[in-house]
């Protein structure tokens, strides 16, 4: 229950965002995970597991990727919070990840990258 301030906050912070300059912000940025990442329409697994509907989502959960154990029984589930914090340091937040990369440093990189990752929030 301690996230509960936090997640009744979080949609007026978004309210005031300049969304659409995020995302395409966000756009830019994700050109360091497409390599791994496929989203959008047909997006499937690759290197690294889809990243369609990926708020609210399990981690390690979609059924066509081998994750890691470490991936896997992470009991995390993706939100905005768990979200910056494994961008900014993948293998601090997941012990053992597969996920080779060294994280982002700049905290307005990793807003623009969830926004553009909200945008296909309902791609399938
Ligand atoms: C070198 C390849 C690679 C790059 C680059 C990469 N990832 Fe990943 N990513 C992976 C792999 C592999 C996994 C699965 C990790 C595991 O099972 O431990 C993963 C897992 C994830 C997950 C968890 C997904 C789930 O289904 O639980 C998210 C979210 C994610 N990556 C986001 C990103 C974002 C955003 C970027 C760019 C900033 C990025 N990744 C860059 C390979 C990569």
């Amino acid at each position: 229950m301690k996230f509960l301030p936090l997640l009744l906050l979080l949609p007026a912070l978004q309210a005031c965002a300049p969304s659409g300059t995020d995302a395409a912000t966000g756009e830019r940025a994700f050109k360091q995970c497409a390599s791994c990442h496929q989203v959008g329409a047909s997006a499937r697994s690759g290197f690294g597991p889809q990243l369609n509907g990926l708020f609210g989502r399990r981690a390690g959960s979609t059924p066509d990727f081998a994750y890691s154990e470490a991936m896997k029984t992470s009991g995390i589930v993706w939100d905005e919070r768990s979200l910056t914090a494994f961008l900014h340091d993948p293998a601090r937040l997941v012990p053992g990840t597969r996920m080779r990369f060294w994280g982002i440093a700049d905290e307005n990189e990793i807003k623009a990258l969830q926004a553009y990752l909200r945008t296909f929030q309902d791609a399938r």
